[in-house]
């Protein structure tokens, strides 16, 4: 989704706001754009990569110590020159760019019209530079003329604002779209995300909903949407900006795989004392009370984090005894479902700005359940909304393809399944100590799969020119043939479905032929047999199958094309291991066809619109 970075300060800006855009990059876009004040206010955008917009820029040096700038990721108006960010109003006063939709904006734009006002783009931002200009007219103070424009508009927006008029200060606001304020030496940023601001500085204030930041060189203010005057914490991150970076790997995705070892580690260790088999959650905010006391567990989230938050669900069952519904976030939202005071919502979301996981948590909240975030992002949205946070310690997640936040996202569901297991007492003391040890063996585990790193290559290799692949999967690894099906048709953009095994005979059996690799997830189980028979099924019909397996598994020669063997580990964690290698499938594949794998085409790393 779009980015948006803002600098102000004794340094040129146009470096500040570049070296923020790339670290913005990630997030996904389609063109970008930048604005700075020197004696006239300067704008600069262009279609495409930002490495096309710093050729245009680099042609001339251009000073000035303030500028916003912007990646945008269309929603109004097709990818071009004029409806990238920052817009003007019409006599070139004020630039603004937006993060967010803004919807009211065509009754603004008909008011406008008829004030005379001229357009040049189709986007909905545009509108905010002209109620700008109207404003400023009336009051000749650019924070009064700010505050009326902001509470005209309906919508969720994060903008940021600089203007010739008085060129000493950025003014931005928020409403349902994140914004980071980051606090230097002589210098200030702002940015929607803390990533573009790492470099620079480890203070940051997080805006609030209808929170508006007067930002200058020397201070930051934050009022709400009248006027009135907030006094806001000043957080510091602990995030290594180092860690962030590419070092020696090809693509952000393929480190994120190999550094899954350590993040699962790290999110384990940061939660259990280990000597005595302890669980613990430091900012869970829920009794144990409580969690005998629950009735219904939803778990909500998008995309990966809802694979997570399914096999969230089979843990809360199987080791809790409890009726639980993982439910896609942008249906929860609209849903009517009975929720009272005695169910418990738990969002999982990397990100934590994810705008229909954020509803979906303000809905229930809002009937009375109590909430619990499962996140990656210190900060985020969802960790300052929920009663509860657990935080997932996967580092800074680059690549828009989920990896280690998934895996670090089961790890947690797992611990926090076996905490409320122990609670409840539906787990006995041996079963949760040997499950708790065979999950310190899980990251080892990890790296020995991915020790084959190359040797999956041939497999990719044979299958990257493939068109279509069925991923099947049962029980705890149901999720997982939901997960290696996105990864790969998300980053190779090739169609990929994936299905519950037993599904396979109520549909999707009729693809199979024998242009139709089948990847099945047939791991030691207590449903194995089952898995098998779907395994002739598909054999019966031509089809190739790629099979996940372990050593001890039984299954007839014939019935497998290609095999990738699996440590052996309990059940409950078999999907920490197979979802590895459909990882290295999807991404090797996908590099094999030379596809943009940190930044596939249309997809957004944080999705903070609906
Ligand atoms: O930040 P979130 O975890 O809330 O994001 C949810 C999804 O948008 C995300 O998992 C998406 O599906 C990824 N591109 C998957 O790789």
């Amino acid at each position: 989704m779009c980015g948006i970075v803002g600098y102000i300060g004794n340094k040129r800006a146009v470096k500040i706001l570049f070296n923020g855009l790339k670290r913005l990059e990630y997030r996904g876009y389609d063109s970008s754009g930048i604005a700075v004040i020197n004696d006239k206010l300067e704008r600069f955008r262009s279609v495409g990569k930002i490495n096309e917009l710093l050729q245009k820029v680099n042609k001339i040096k251009i000073l000035g110590n303030i500028g916003i700038a912007h990646t945008r990721w269309a929603t109004h108006g097709k990818p071009s020159n004029e409806n990238s960010h920052p817009h003007f109003d019409c006599a070139n006063n004020f630039a603004v760019v937006h993060n967010g939709i803004i919807e009211n904006y065509q009754e603004l734009k008909n008011e406008l019209l008829t004030e005379n006002h001229k357009f040049t783009s189709e986007t909905d931002t545009e509108v905010v530079a002209h109620l700008l200009e109207k404003y400023y007219k009336e009051t000749t103070n650019f924070f009064e003329a700010a505050k009326l424009t902001f509470k005209r508009l309906i919508g969720s927006f994060a903008l940021c604002i600089i203007s010739k008029y008085e060129p000493n200060k950025i003014i931005c606001c928020r409403e349902g779209s994140p914004l980071v304020l980051g606090l230097g030496k002589s210098e200030n940023f702002v940015a929607s995300d803390i990533l573009a601001l790492l470099p620079y500085t480890r203070n940051m204030i997080f805006l609030d909903e209808k929170e508006i930041a007067v930002i200058s060189a020397d201070k930051i203010e934050v009022f709400d949407f009248n006027g009135v005057k907030h006094t806001k914490a000043i957080t510091e991150i602990n995030w290594d900006a180092i860690l962030a970076e590419k070092k020696e790997y090809k693509h952000y995705m393929l480190k994120e795989i190999f550094e899954q070892p350590d993040v699962i580690f790290e999110t384990i260790d940061n939660k259990l004392d280990e000597e005595n088999y302890n669980i613990i959650f430091n900012h869970l905010n829920l009794t144990n009370d409580y969690f005998k006391s629950i009735n219904k567990v939803y778990i909500v989230a998008c995309g990966t984090a809802w694979h997570a938050g399914l096999i969230g669900k089979y843990y809360l069952e199987e080791f809790c005894n409890m009726y639980v519904e993982a439910a896609i976030a942008s249906e929860f939202r609209y849903r009517n479902v009975p929720i009272s005071k005695n169910d418990l919502i738990i969002v999982i979301s990397q990100s934590g700005e994810t705008a229909d996981s954020l509803a979906a948590l303000r809905k229930a909240k809002k009937l009375g359940a109590k909430s619990l975030a499962v996140c990656n992002v210190r900060g985020s949205t969802l960790t300052r909304e929920a009663d509860g946070v657990i935080y997932t310690n996967a580092g800074p997640e680059i690549g828009v393809a989920s990896t280690k936040a998934f895996t670090t996202q089961v790890t947690v569901m797992y611990l926090l399944s076996l905490y409320i297991a122990k609670i409840k007492n539906t787990i006995s003391d041996d079963k949760y100590k040997n499950y708790i040890d065979e999950l310190l063996l899980i990251p080892n585990k990890i790296r020995e799969i991915l020790e084959d790193y190359n040797s999956l290559k041939d497999l990719s290799l044979t299958f990257h020119n493939f068109k279509n692949f069925l991923y099947l999967g049962r029980h705890f690894n149901y999720p997982i043939a939901l997960e290696g099906a996105l990864k790969l048709k998300e980053i190779s953009y090739i169609h990929a479905e994936g299905y519950a095994s037993g599904e396979m005979k109520h549909g999707p059996i009729a693809l199979i032929t024998e242009e139709m690799p089948v990847v099945i997830i047939a791991v030691k189980s207590f449903i194995s047999e089952k898995v098998i028979s779907n395994l002739q099924e598909v054999k019966a019909r031509d089809g190739i199958t790629i099979v996940i397996t372990n050593e001890d598994v039984d299954i007839p020669d014939d019935l497998i094309d290609y095999k990738i063997i699996l440590p052996d580990t309990i059940e409950p964690l078999s999907p920490l291991l197979s979802v590895i290698p459909l990882q290295v499938l999807a991404y090797q594949i996908a590099d094999f066809l030379g596809c943009d794998v940190d930044q596939p085409r249309n997809l957004a790393k944080s999705v903070t619109v609906e």
